[in-house]
């Protein structure tokens, strides 16, 4: 007969094979935590129902306790033929307090008990992942305040545009984790909900109390339907979807600090202890953070297709599929709680190379924008103007200079209407001074865009 917790009906005990292959301790074991917690949670509630007697519960209370302390210290040995965590603590607690610890199980199914385990956990997750987006934006308000005068030229098409300054290049950043924080912060609703008391599907005879258990746990919902909360994992979808986009946030980043650290543009160099070198090459400092961050991002993307897949073809209730959520989950989780962490520490070493900037800014006409702008406040029609100011690109292009280096003569000679003043109007500060408004990149702007950020983000914290 076999001498598993659920042996009872077998004959034969299990393959080794078998064993090994359904085994899931070498991932879940990281929730020992939460599922000791969600035990202890479930006896108190069975001993206020009259389940338990109030004697069991303190014996099997303080037995869970040990052995959380036993798996914190490393001293419980983790086996394949104990298949998950939660016969790990099972079978642990009958060893330690005899028959009594026989009695947990009353009144619940592993398939609630996992799905418990997993929620407790992501919403733990979920709060790391925002306190460090946060953190994030801080280092991205911070470096914007430094950089808000900081002349870069814009690019669209990877071609230069016009003049932005590098504090509100870093804005946008700012912008787009404030979206991923809220988006994290809306899925963390649905994720706070209990599923224990569903049992394996159907829920249970016993008189449970669902809501003293939500309480306890600090779920702000109590599931409605059991079938759906054994077997849904709708929650890990979402948070891997706002994971994902998160991800292509970060590989975007990425993909800017090695392109500007680049030797052609050496815009920014990054501090050399969070680079790498070559071992053959003894002149390289490689943007290695970065890239892996870019790489990364795909296998974040990777995992939340893998748990599309995983979920796709399941009929209600419970299958041992959903036993494959764990590892998908957590490698995403672990990448992107890595990828903010160096992030965090890295960006605030990033030094800017002004000059290099501005002379790929002039070599690329930055301004010549500003200048149809000017032609059309002189009373030319924008299209005449955008004209105009294509021959005089041409003109510098011919000479090998940049819009600002022609003469006032011979920006007259192209158009009459041109006076003096264009030379403001030709230069990086002008250009960028002039987009004060709401959202555009002058400094003046940018300040009070930061401003407005940081109170956000105060307000944000205190959800
Ligand atoms: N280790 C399992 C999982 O992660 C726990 C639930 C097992 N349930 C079952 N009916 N075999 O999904």
């Amino acid at each position: 007969m076999s001498e598993k917790l659920w042996g009872g009906r077998f004959a034969e005990s299990t393959d080794a094979l078998v064993e090994r292959f359904t085994a899931s301790i070498a991932v879940d074991a990281r929730l020992y935590r939460q599922d000791i917690r969600g035990s202890i949670a479930h006896a108190r509630m069975l001993g206020r129902v009259g389940v338990l007697e109030a004697a069991e519960v303190e014996a099997i209370t303080a037995g869970l306790l040990q052995v959380r302390e036993e798996i914190s210290a490393g001293q419980l040995p983790l086996s394949e033929a104990l298949e998950d965590i939660h016969m790990h603590v099972e079978n642990r607690l009958i060893e330690l307090i005899g028959d009594t610890g026989k009695k947990l199980h009353t009144g619940r199914s592993r398939n609630d008990q996992v799905a418990t385990d997993m929620r407790l956990y992501v919403r733990e997750a979920l709060d790391d992942a925002i306190a460090r987006l946060q953190e994030l934006q801080t280092v991205f308000l911070d470096l914007a305040e430094r950089e808000a005068e900081t002349v870069l030229p814009g690019l669209t098409h990877m071609q230069v545009a016009q003049p932005v300054t590098f504090g509100h290049h870093c804005m946008a950043y700012v912008e787009m984790f404030h979206r991923d924080t809220g988006r994290l912060q809306d899925a963390r609703k649905r994720v706070n909900v209990l599923p224990l008391g569903s049992a394996a599907l159907a829920g249970t005879t016993f008189p449970i109390d669902r809501w003293d258990v939500a309480r306890e746990l600090g779920f702000d919902h109590v599931a409605e339907n059991s079938l759906d909360a054994v077997s849904d994992r709708d929650f890990l979808l979402e948070v891997l979807s706002d994971f994902s986009i998160l991800a292509v946030h970060l590989s975007r980043l990425s993909e800017e600090l090695i392109y500007w650290m680049s030797s052609a543009l050496a815009f920014i160099d990054l501090p050399d202890a969070f680079c790498t070198g070559s071992s053959i090459m003894p002149q390289k400092k490689n943007p290695d953070v970065a890239e892996l961050i870019r790489g990364k991002s795909g296998k974040v993307m990777g995992q939340m297709t893998s748990l599309l897949i995983l979920m796709k073809g399941q009929p209600l209730a419970y299958n041992r599929d959903n036993q494959e959520d764990k590892s998908i989950f957590f490698s995403a989780l672990d990448e992107i709680q890595a990828s903010l962490e160096v992030l965090i520490h890295m960006l605030p070493g990033l030094r800017t190379y002004p000059k290099r900037m501005r002379e790929e800014a002039e070599k690329g006409f930055a301004t010549a924008t500003d200048l149809a702008d000017y032609l059309v406040r002189k009373g030319i029609p924008f299209r005449d103007a955008h004209a105009i100011v294509g021959r005089a690109v041409r003109l510098a292009q011919t000479q090998g200079i940049g819009l600002e280096g022609l003469s006032l003569h011979e920006l007259q000679k192209i158009c009459p209407q041109v006076g003096p003043e264009v030379a403001e109007v030709l230069s990086l500060e002008g250009s960028v001074a002039a987009r004060n408004h709401l959202g555009g990149t002058a400094p003046e702007q940018v300040r009070s865009a930061i401003a407005r950020a940081r109170t956000r983000l105060q307000r944000e914290r205190s959800f």
